[in-house]
C-alpha cells in the first residue's frame, strides 16, 4: 500500500487547538529546564547562534516532513513508516523506544516543577541563601521526588487517557498562553536586577573560541528535543490533522514560537545567573535555583509569582509528557489493537519504573553507572544526542528518497489549493544536506566526547 490509508481517524477540534497541541509538545521542559543550562554548559552566545540556525533550517524542514508523513498515512510513527515499506518499520520503532526512555527522565524534573509549586508555598523562599542547597538535598532524597514524579505521570495519564481533543486539545489551549505571558514577565523582572548585563552578554555575545564537536551536537540534540522531532511525535500529531490544514505554515510557525520561548526562557534565567553570583554551567538544577532566588527578593509578592511560575511551568511540561506518551499510547492502539485506556496504563507502568531509577540515580544509586554516566544522565544523553538525531536523518532519508515527489507535492499543497513556493528547496535539503549534515555533526560530536 502507497500509504495513503483512508481511514475515519479522530481529528483536532480547531486550527488553533493543533497549533497549541503541537507547540504544547514542543514547548516543555527543553525550553525552560534544558535550554538555558545547556546553553550554560556551552558556552552561551555560540551554542544559542548554531542552536538558532538549526531549529530554523534543520527543524523547520524536519517538523514538516513529520508533519506530512503523519497526515498523509494518518498513521502514528511506527503505521507510517511501515505503510510505505516494512524495511522502515525499525525507524518509527525506534521513534517509540526514544519516547519510553525520555519517559525514564522527563517526568522526575516534571515531579520535582510540580513539587516546586508547593515548596514555594512552604518557605523555600524565606532563606535565599539555601535555595541551591534545597534543591540538592530534595533532587537527591530517596523518597519525596519518586512520590512528585508518580502524581506528575498520573496527570498525564489521565489527559492521554481521554483521547485527543478532549485531553491534550484542551489542557494546551488555555495554559500555553498563560505560560507564555508569565514568561515575558519573568524576563522583565530578570533584567532588571541589577548585574543583569552580564547575563545577556553570556547568552548573546558569542565567543567562538568555545565552539567544539560537541558544542555542535549539543545543540543539534537541543534542538531535535525541543521540537519533539526525531522520534515520530509530531508524525502521531499530524496523522490527526485534517486535510484542510496549511501543513508548511503550521510547521514554521510552531518552530518560531517554540524557538523564541527557549530564548525568553535565556533571558529569564541568565540575568539572574549573574546577579546572584551562580555559575552559568550549574547544570540541571539552574532553573530550580535561579527562579525562586529572583522572587524570593520580592517579599510576599514574590512567594506567589514563584507559585505561578511552577504552575506554568509544570503545564509547559505536562503538555509535552503527554505527546510521549501518546506516542507510544497511539503506537499500541494502532498496531496492537489495544484500547486506549489498556494502552495508557501499561506504558506508564514501565515508564515509573524507569523514572524511579532515573530519580535514584541522581541520589541514593548515584554510584551505580552505564558507560560512565548515571540511569538519569544516560537516558537524556543517549536519546538527546544520538537517538532523536539518527531519528531525523531516517526521517529526511525517509521523506527525500522513500516517498514520491509528487505525493509531498500534493500532501504539502492540500492537492494544489496551496501555493508552498519553497517546495524544491524543502525537498533538497531533506534528500541531500539534511541527512549528510546530521550524519557529520552526529560523527563529529561523538568523536568530541569520546576525547
Ligand atoms: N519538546 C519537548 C520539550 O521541549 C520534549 C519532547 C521531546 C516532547 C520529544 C516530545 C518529543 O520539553
Amino acid at each position: 500500500m502507497e500509504g495513503n490509508q483512508i481511514k475515519q481517524r479522530e481529528n483536532w477540534g480547531s486550527r488553533i487547538g493543533f497549533l497549541m497541541a503541537a507547540a504544547g509538545s514542543a514547548v516543555g521542559l527543553g525550553n525552560i529546564w534544558r535550554f538555558p543550562y545547556t546553553a550554560g554548559e556551552n558556552g552561551g552566545g555560540a551554542f544559542v547562534i548554531i542552536y538558532t540556525i538549526f531549529a530554523l533550517i534543520i527543524g523547520i524542514s524536519i517538523m514538516l516532513a513529520e508533519f506530512t508523513v503523519g497526515r498523509r498515512t494518518s498513521l502514528s510513527a511506527v503505521g507510517a513508516y511501515k505503510s510505505y515499506s516494512k524495511k522502515w518499520t525499525f525507524a518509527g520503532a525506534l521513534g517509540v523506544l526514544s519516547a519510553f526512555f525520555i519517559m525514564g527522565f522527563y517526568p522526575v524534573v516534571g515531579g520535582w516543577s510540580l513539587a516546586y509549586v508547593f515548596k514555594s508555598f512552604s518557605g523555600l523562599l524565606a532563606n535565599p541563601e539555601a535555595i541551591g542547597t534545597t534543591f540538592e538535598a530534595f533532587m537527591s532524597n530517596p523518597i519525596q521526588p519518586i512520590i512528585w514524579m508518580i502524581i506528575y505521570l498520573a496527570l498525564n495519564v489521565i489527559i492521554v487517557a481521554k483521547g485527543i481533543s478532549g485531553g491534550i486539545e484542551k489542557a494546551g489551549k488555555v495554559l500555553m498562553p498563560t505560560l507564555f505571558v508569565l514568561l515575558i514577565f519573568i524576563s522583565i523582572r530578570s533584567i532588571s536586577l541589577p548585574g543583569a548585563s552580564a547575563g545577556l552578554e553570556f547568552l548573546f555575545k558569542p565567543d567562538w573560541s568555545k565552539v567544539n564537536g560537541a558544542t555542535i551536537l549539543a545543540a543539534l540534540g537541543q534542538a531535535f528535543f525541543s521540537l519533539s522531532l526525531g522520534m515520530g511525535c509530531m508524525i502521531t500529531y499530524g496523522s490527526y490533522l485534517s486535510k484542510s490544514e496549511n501543513l508548511p505554515s503550521n510547521a514554521t510557525i510552531v518552530t518560531i514560537l517554540d524557538t523564541c520561548i527557549a530564548i525568553l526562557a535565556g533571558i529569564a534565567i541568565f540575568p539572574g545567573v549573574f546577579a546572584f553570583g551562580l555559575e552559568p554551567t550549574a547544570g540541571p538544577g539552574l532553573v530550580f535555583v535561579v527562579v525562586p532566588s529572583v522572587f524570593a527578593e520580592l517579599g510576599g509578592a514574590g512567594v506567589l509569582f514563584s507559585v505561578v511560575f511552577f504552575i506554568a511551568f509544570t503545564v509547559a511540561a505536562l503538555t509535552s509528557s503527554v505527546s510521549l506518551l501518546e506516542v507510544v499510547t497511539s503506537y499500541l492502539i494502532d498496531q496492537k489493537n489495544v484500547p486506549r485506556k489498556t494502552g495508557v496504563t501499561s506504558a506508564s507502568i514501565i515508564m515509573i519504573a524507569t523514572s524511579i531509577l532515573s530519580s535514584l540515580s541522581l541520589g541514593v544509586m548515584s554510584g551505580f553507572k552505564i558507560f560512565g554516566a548515571g540511569i538519569f544522565d544516560f537516558l537524556d544523553i543517549l536519546t538527546d544526542k544520538i537517538f532523536l538525531a539518527i531519528g531525523g536523518m531516517f526521517i529526511a532519508i525517509f521523506t527525500g528518497w522513500v516517498i514520491k515527489k509528487e505525493d509531498l507535492k500534493e500532501e504539502t499543497t492540500n492537492g494544489g489549493k496551496l501555493k508552498f513556493s519553497l517546495f524544491e528547496a524543502w525537498y533538497f535539503l531533506l534528500k541531500y544536506v539534511i541527512p549528510i549534515l546530521i550524519f557529520f555533526v552526529a560523527l563529529m560530536g561523538i568523536f568530541a566526547i569520546e576525547q
